[in-house]
C-alpha cells in the first residue's frame, strides 16, 4: 500500500457526485475513477447478450466475460444501463470481481498524487480508510429536476414523473440491496446539494476536502 491521499464521494442516483469527483480531482491534480461505470459496463454487456441482469448467473458470466471496450459505448450513460447497473451490483460475486481494480486505483492513482473515487460504497467497503470522505445527496424530487432537464436537451422524450420514478425505484434497490447498501459512512461529511447549485457544490466539497487533508 502506498499513502497517498484518497477521497471517497458516495450518494444516490443523479446526486452530482461525478460532477464533483471529476471537479475535485482537477483542483487537487488528483486521478479520479467514476466507479459506475464499472458496474454500468457489466449491466450493458448482460443486456446486450439478450440476458437478464437481475439473473444472479447472468451478471455473474457478465463480469467474467467484462469488455471494457463497453466503457466508450454511446449507451452506457443511458438510464436503462443504469437500471441494469443497479441490479448487477447486487450480487456479490459481481462486486467481488470489481474489488481489486478499484482498491489497485486508489493506492496507485495514474499521476501518482491522490485518488478521488465515487460511487456507492466507497466509503464504507472499498476505501474504508480514505483520507476523506463525502456523502452527497439530495431530494429523490431535485435529483430528478436535474436529470430530466440534461435528458431533455438531449433531445429525449421522457417525462419528469418517469425519471423520478426510476430514481426511487434505483435508490430502493442501492439502499435496500443485502450486499454493500448505499449508505452514510459514520466518518463521511454529509454535503445536500438540494439547494446549490453546481459551483456552489464544487466549493463546498473542495473546502471539507482541503480542510480534510490538513496534516
Ligand atoms: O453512479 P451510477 O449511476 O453510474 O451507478 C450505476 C449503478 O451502479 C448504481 O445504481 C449502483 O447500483 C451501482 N454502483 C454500486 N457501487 C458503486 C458504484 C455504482 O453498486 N461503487
Amino acid at each position: 500500500m502506498t499513502n497517498l491521499p484518497v477521497i471517497a464521494i458516495d450518494g444516490p442516483a443523479a446526486s452530482g457526485k461525478g460532477t464533483l469527483g471529476r471537479r475535485i480531482a482537477q483542483a487537487l491534480g488528483f486521478a479520479h475513477l467514476d466507479t459506475g461505470r464499472l458496474y454500468r459496463a457489466v449491466g450493458l454487456g448482460v443486456l446486450k447478450r439478450g440476458e437478464d441482469p437481475a439473473d444472479p448467473a447472468a451478471a455473474i458470466r457478465g463480469v467474467q466475460a467484462l469488455d471494457l471496450s463497453l466503457l466508450e459505448d454511446p449507451a452506457l450513460k443511458s438510464d436503462k444501463t443504469g437500471g441494469a447497473a443497479s441490479k448487477v451490483a447486487a450480487i456479490q460475486e459481481v462486486r467481488d470481481a470489481l474489488l481489486d481494480f478499484q482498491r489497485n486505483f486508489a493506492a496507485h492513482p495514474p499521476g501518482g498524487k491522490g485518488a478521488v473515487l465515487d460511487g456507492r460504497d466507497i466509503g464504507t467497503v472499498i476505501c474504508p480508510d480514505a483520507s476523506v470522505k463525502l456523502y452527497v445527496t439530495a431530494t429523490a424530487e431535485i435529483r430528478a429536476r436535474r436529470r430530466f432537464l440534461e435528458l431533455q436537451a438531449q433531445g429525449s422524450a421522457r417525462t419528469e414523473e418517469q425519471v423520478l420514478i426510476d430514481i426511487k425505484t434505483r435508490d430502493a434497490r442501492d439502499m435496500g440491496r443485502t450486499v454493500a447498501p448505499l449508505r452514510q459512512a459514520a466518518d463521511a461529511h454529509l454535503l445536500d446539494t438540494t439547494h446549490l447549485d453546481i459551483e456552489a457544490a464544487v466549493a463546498r466539497a473542495l473546502e471539507i476536502v482541503r480542510a480534510g487533508l490538513q496534516p
